[in-house]
């Protein structure tokens, strides 16, 4: 059963792969490229990432000599950027550790920055044909599929399990184009809302068909419980210059732009805000006007709901705020900035 089932998981990526940019290639460099980008969107957005990245940095010392600013622009709109800023750790540490030479063992690759299980398999699979299987949101909902398993995918035990399985599925004389065909199958026939079954190749193999469970494969336990919370953004001008903020570390966007934030626990309208004491100490000393009140949609994130309002405010001179540094407005787009800061930008130049 098993080996027929790896049998038809090449025969069907044989005939239907994507050719894509680092398919043609084994240097694993690229492959580590397209594999974190992958993580983070589907192929048809993410071919323009890789191609940009790659076009930018050709080899790995070149992305290890580029600035964290340069690569967290090129990111931009990707979202988790600490990805980027791993990303570029571990463009360091292979140049610093290794030479400028990849790793071509597992052990070695998953001591990167930000190189786990799934991405340490991934390169020692497909450029160094090594027999490690990946286990990667389509693999997951693939096998709990074909085998009817109902055991959750975000528990130890699930973990445990579709890994086990995903070893002995693997062609282990073609350990790459097997763990890219099953990715494959994934996000194009057995894809989550509505897998084309009646054409599939495995459809006398998968429990879950027989069993009319495919729609409740795979299963979840409780998603981690969404904190709301309420931004409210100063986009501060005197005319021709604004005022920006670079994130540290210890929240989200670290190392992105933002204009002066004042949060607080429920959201606030722009009469609440001016009496805040934060927003009385920036600019309680002089006078200004709020010219526009911006509310933005709610910007989900993985585990946080950002309700954010963005208020225009026209002064004769910027304030002084600690850790902001004037720009001139017409520079905002070479800061790399958050994707809900970026939808705002657009709204401001539509009006
Ligand atoms: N998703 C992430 N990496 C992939 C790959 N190499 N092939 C297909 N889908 C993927
Ligand atoms: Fe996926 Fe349907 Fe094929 Fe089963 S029969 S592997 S659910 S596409």
């Amino acid at each position: 059963m098993k080996e027929r089932i790896t049998e038809r998981l090449m025969g069907w990526y044989a005939t239907f792969r994507r050719e894509l940019p680092w398919r043609t290639t084994q240097d694993p460099y690229a492959i580590w490229l397209s594999e974190v980008i992958l993580q983070q969107t589907r192929v048809q957005q993410g071919l323009a990432y890789y191609e940009r990245f790659i076009g930018r940095w050709p080899r790995v010392e070149l992305l290890a000599a580029a600035s964290e600013d340069e690569v967290l622009k090129e990111w931009q709109g990707l979202g988790y950027y600490s990805r980027a800023r791993n990303l570029h750790t571990a463009a360091q540490e292979v140049v610093d550790r290794f030479s400028g030479v990849f790793p071509a063992d597992f052990a070695s690759l998953r001591t990167l920055k930000g190189v786990g299980d799934y991405t340490a398999a991934a390169i020692a699979s497909i450029a160094f044909d090594q027999p490690h299987a990946v286990v990667d949101g389509n693999v997951y909902r693939v096998l709990a599929r074909l085998f009817d398993l109902a055991t959750p995918i975000d528990s130890t035990e699930g973990k445990r399990a579709f890994t086990a399985l995903a070893h002995e599925l693997l062609d282990t004389t073609h350990p790459g184009t097997y763990n890219q065909a099953i990715m494959d199958f994934g996000a194009m026939q057995c894809t989550p809302q509505h897998p084309r079954c009646e054409q599939c190749p495995l459809q006398d193999c998968c429990l879950a068909y027989a069993a009319g469970t495919i729609a409740e494969r795979p299963i979840k336990q409780g998603r981690t419980k969404i904190r709301d919370r309420y931004f409210h953004y100063l986009h501060l001008s005197d005319g021709t210059h604004t005022l920006l903020h670079r994130r540290e570390g210890g929240d989200i966007w670290q190392g992105l732009y933002e204009f002066p934030l004042i949060e607080t626990t429920s959201a606030c309208d722009a009469p609440t805000l001016a009496a805040n004491p934060t927003f009385q100490q920036w600019l309680g000393g002089q006078s200004y006007q709020i010219e526009r009140e911006q509310s933005m949609r709610p910007h989900q994130l993985s585990h946080q709901r950002l309700h954010a309002t963005f208020f225009r405010i026209r002064v004769a001179t910027l304030p002084a705020i600690e850790g902001s540094q004037p720009i001139a407005e017409e520079r905002l787009g070479e800061y790399a900035v958050a994707r809900l800061i970026d939808r705002y930008l657009e709204l401001c130049d539509r009006n």
